[in-house]
């Protein structure tokens, strides 16, 4: 029997396969029905192959190495589920990843913003905080003395509460600051032997959710969504339901942020207008069909308005 072979229609070519792929995929759909029911994480938005790269890791680590046998010790070993969930959500980040796109939101975006005195900012897929206490500085950097004038709030979710649970600690490594100038650590970072705490007024402006982005979203009308290097969990079918879900909460005029690696998918991608290619750096726009006022469309801070970008939209490039 075991190596007998069974017709498994697929739905589609009506592929032949052994009785053991048959049994091991019915074992890891299982696993995924399963995790779903107990940790409440829907792993059918996500890509099946980034998928199986993740669960292989902890089918050796537990020595299980098949669907089958790891399905039991789920059952009998609960804390496997943490596990599991751990190494599938990659929590990597740094302060102001990619320099370029951080300097672009300081010089353009957020002077822009600042026209009006409430402004509101998402950081979905915050990780373990780094982001959204980037965005925090920068507010402060470009408002300065003003900034008591103005009303913001960043507003910073992840589906991992693990990372929320650091993020909203505040507490980094020196190695975690690196590459950020010591003049910046110094006004933004408190020490404490080994330790560096984000200072009050810069925690002020944040406050962390747990939010599952396959869910619609949180709230509407932000001027600004960041959500970068979240998309390569996603399938195509699911990263084009989350940007919609993005486009749907961002007001008009309001700017859409992701990954330098990643592509606005399907129907967005004529949508939003690409306001920086290279920092991929999105805009919503108007109904009127303007989106800048005059003033805008000239050389500013050294960009300069593209009209015939790659996208067909109108981008500005760092020069
Ligand atoms: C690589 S980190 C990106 C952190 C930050 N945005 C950056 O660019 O540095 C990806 C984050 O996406 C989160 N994530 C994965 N699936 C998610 C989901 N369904 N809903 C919300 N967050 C999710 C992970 O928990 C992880 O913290």
């Amino acid at each position: 029997m075991k190596n007998a072979q069974v017709k498994q229609n697929t739905g589609k070519s009506g592929e032949m396969i052994s009785v053991e792929d048959f049994l091991e995929d019915v074992a890891y759909q299982k696993m995924k029905k399963l995790l779903h029911e107990k940790v409440g994480l829907d792993f059918n938005g996500y890509r099946e192959e980034y998928l199986k790269r993740r669960f292989s890791i902890r089918l050796r680590a537990t020595g299980t190495n098949t669907y089958r046998l790891y399905v039991r010790y789920l059952q009998k070993n609960p804390d496997e589920y943490n596990r599991v969930i751990d190494n599938l959500v990659i929590n990597y980040t740094t302060f102001f990843r990619d320099k370029d796109v951080y300097g672009y939101l300081e010089k353009i975006v957020l002077p822009r913003l600042f026209r009006s005195n409430k402004v509101r900012i998402w950081s979905a897929g915050c990780a373990t905080g780094e982001e959204p206490y980037s965005l925090s500085i920068l507010v402060h950097k470009v408002l300065g003395k003003k900034r008591a004038n103005y009303d913001v709030k960043i507003l910073a979710s992840d589906i991992d509460e693990n990372a929320l649970g650091k993020a909203a600690k505040a507490e980094y490594s020196r190695k975690q600051l690196n590459g950020m100038r010591d003049s910046l650590i110094a006004e933004y970072f408190s020490t404490n032997g080994e330790s560096y705490q984000v200072k009050d007024f810069v925690k002020q402006l944040v406050s962390f959710e747990s939010h599952d982005l396959m869910k619609p979203s949180l709230r509407k009308g932000f001027d600004l969504i960041l959500c970068r290097n979240v998309m390569i969990f996603f399938s195509r079918e699911s990263q084009q339901k989350i940007h919609m879900h993005f486009y749907n909460t961002l007001r008009e005029g309001g700017y859409l942020v992701i990954g330098k690696a990643e592509v606005l998918s399907g129907q967005l991608s004529q949508q939003l207008l690409c306001d920086n290619v290279n920092c991929r750096v999105y805009q919503k726009s108007f109904k009127d069909g303007y989106n800048r006022s005059p003033s805008e469309l000239s050389v500013t801070n050294g960009y300069t308005l593209n009209l015939n970008n790659s996208s067909g939209g109108q981008c500005l490039v760092a020069h």
